[in-house]
C-alpha cells in the first residue's frame, strides 16, 4: 500500500501527559461537544498511552464509515484482550475476509429469517412481562439484559429457558469482565476466569452446532450452519463458534440499554407516552403480534429513533489507522487509533433543532431531521452497519407494543438516574420501577 507523503499538520488538540494522556473523559458528551465547537470535525488526544484522533459530526462519520473506510482497521482498534476473548469474528476481521464472512452470516438476519423468529421473541416477551407484573418492583436494566440475552441465546444456541440460559448468561458476565483488565492468565485472575468462561461457552455452542447439523430447525444457528455463498463456501465449526459468540455479545446488552432508556424517556415525557399508546390502541391487535403489525407503528419507530439519538447504547466505534492520509487539511498518521463518538452528530445543532430535547416528532416525514447523511449513527453506518439492526428493532418493538397496550410503570424515588457507559449506556441506579397492568 502506498504511503501518502503529507506536509500538513496534525489535528489540533492536546496529547496531555506523556504516558497517561488526557483524563478519560473521551466519552463524555459535554466535553466532546466543547471540542466539536472549538476544533470542528477532528482533534487529537492521548488516552491511556495511545495516540488518538477523534472524528466528530456527520461529515467525519461519513469519511470514517464510508468514503475513507479503507484507511482504517477494526482489528487494530480493539485492545488485544478483546481480540483474544472474542476470537476470529466479524468485529476483528477486515477486508475481503470480513466481506466474505459477513455475506455468509447475513441470511440469519435477513427479512425472511426474522419471520421465523417472531414467535420465539413474542413468547419470551410475554413470559418476562408476566413475571414483571407479578413482581411489581424490580431493576429494569437487569431484567432487560436477561430478556434480550434469552432471545439471543434461544435463537443462537437453542438454550432452554431457566437454568440452562442462566448458566450461559453467568458465563457471559465472566467473559465480558475480562475485556478491560490486565491480561494475567492465572486461573484466579479476572482474565484467567474470562478465558475459562470463553472455553466453556465455545464447548456449549459446539454442542449446539452438532445438534443443528443433525436436526436443522428455523432458528438463527440452523441458518448459520446451512449457509453457503455463491462459490459454495460455508463456515467451519471453529468459525461458527466464534461468530456465534460474537452475536451473543453484540446482540444483548445493546438492546437492553435501549429498552431501558426508552422506558425512562417515556416516563419523563408523558405526552410522548400517550401518543405511543394511542397508536398501539388504534391498531386493535387481538391475539398474536405479527410482523405485519410491527410495520404499522410509525410513531413507535420515531420513539425508537429518538431514543437511539439521545441515548445511543454504544459510545463510539474504534479503529486503527493503517495508512497515513490527509483529512480536512490535517495529517492522520498510520499507527494511531481513530474513534468516532456516536453522540456528537446526534447533538449537532446544525442537524437537530433543540438537540437536548426528547422529541420524536423530529423524525416525522414532515420534519425528517436526520436527512443529513451519517447524522444518526447509533447502529454505525456504511458497509459495516450493525448486522443485527432489524433483529434488534423486532425484539424491541414486540416488547414495547405489549408494554404500551397493557402496562404502566413509575420510576421509584431516591435512585441515581445519571447515564453512564458500563460498557453500554445505562442509568447508574439500574432503573428501579414499580410496574403493573394498566
Ligand atoms: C439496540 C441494539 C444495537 C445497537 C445500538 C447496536 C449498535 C452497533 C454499532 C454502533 C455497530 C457499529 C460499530 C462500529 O462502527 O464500530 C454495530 C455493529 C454490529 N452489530 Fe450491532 N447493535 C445492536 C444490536 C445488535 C444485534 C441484536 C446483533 C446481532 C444479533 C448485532 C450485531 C452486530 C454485528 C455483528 C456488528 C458488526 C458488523 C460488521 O462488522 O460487519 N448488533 N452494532
Amino acid at each position: 500500500m502506498a504511503v501518502v507523503k503529507t506536509e500538513k499538520p496534525l489535528p489540533p488538540g492536546s496529547l496531555g501527559l506523556p504516558w497517561l494522556g488526557e483524563p478519560p473523559r473521551i466519552l463524555d458528551v459535554d466535553f466532546l461537544m466543547q471540542q466539536y465547537h472549538k476544533y470542528g470535525s477532528v482533534f487529537k488526544t492521548r488516552v491511556l498511552g495511545r495516540n488518538v484522533i477523534v472524528f466528530m459530526g456527520p461529515e467525519a462519520n461519513r469519511f470514517l464509515l464510508q468514503t475513507g473506510a479503507h484507511y482504517f482497521s477494526w482489528r487494530d482498534g480493539w485492545p488485544p484482550t478483546f481480540v483474544e476473548l472474542l476470537g476470529e469474528s466479524l468485529f476483528v476481521q477486515d477486508g475481503d475476509d470480513h466481506k466474505q464472512k459477513r455475506r455468509l452470516i447475513m441470511p440469519a438476519f435477513h427479512r425472511q429469517a426474522l419471520h421465523h423468529y417472531q414467535g420465539t421473541m413474542e413468547a419470551i416477551a410475554l413470559r418476562y412481562i408476566e413475571k414483571w407484573a407479578q413482581r411489581g418492583t424490580f431493576s429494569w436494566l437487569d431484567e432487560n439484559k436477561q430478556f434480550t440475552f434469552e432471545i439471543a441465546s434461544t435463537l443462537l444456541t437453542g438454550s432452554e429457558p431457566g437454568a440452562d440460559t442462566e448458566r450461559l448468561s453467568h458465563l457471559f458476565v465472566t467473559l465480558t469482565g475480562g475485556f478491560v483488565t490486565v491480561p494475567a492468565r492465572w486461573s484466579w485472575t479476572p482474565y484467567g476466569k474470562a478465558l475459562a468462561a470463553r472455553a466453556e461457552l465455545l464447548r456449549y455452542i459446539d454442542g449446539a452446532i452438532e445438534n443443528r447439523r443433525a436436526n436443522p430447525t428455523n432458528d438463527a444457528l440452523s441458518l448459520l450452519v446451512q449457509t453457503r455463498d455463491e462459490d459454495g463456501n460455508s463456515l467451519t465449526n471453529k468459525e461458527l463458534q466464534a461468530q456465534t459468540l460474537l452475536m451473543l455479545f453484540a446482540g444483548h446488552e445493546t438492546s437492553a440499554s435501549m429498552l431501558t432508556s426508552m422506558a425512562l424517556a417515556l416516563y419523563e415525557n408523558p405526552q410522548v407516552w400517550d401518543k405511543a399508546r394511542a397508536e398501539q390502541d388504534s391498531l386493535k391487535i387481538d391475539g398474536n403480534l405479527t410482523i405485519e403489525h410491527l410495520k404499522q407503528m410509525p410513531y413507535l419507530d420515531q420513539v425508537l429513533k429518538e431514543t437511539e439519538r439521545m441515548y445511543p447504547p454504544v459510545p463510539a466505534g474504534f479503529r486503527g489507522v493503517i495508512e497515513t492520509f490527509e483529512f480536512n487539511g490535517y495529517t492522520i498518521p498510520k499507527g494511531w487509533t481513530a474513534l468516532y463518538p456516536i453522540n456528537v452528530a446526534h447533538r449537532d445543532p446544525a442537524v437537530y433543532t433543540q438537540p437536548n430535547l426528547f422529541d420524536p416528532e423530529r423524525f416525522s416525514s414532515e420534519r425528517n431531521e436526520s436527512s443529513v447523511p451519517f447524522s444518526l449513527v447509533g447502529f454505525g453506518g456504511g458497509a459495516r452497519v450493525c448486522l443485527g439492526y432489524a433483529f434488534a428493532q423486532q425484539e424491541m418493538k414486540i416488547l414495547a407494543s405489549y408494554l404500551l397496550r397493557h402496562y404502566t410503570w413509575e420510576i421509584l424515588p431516591n435512585q441515581n438516574l445519571h447515564m453512564v457507559y458500563r460498557p453500554t449506556l445505562q442509568p447508574k441506579g439500574g432503573l428501579q420501577v414499580r410496574f403493573r397492568r394498566r
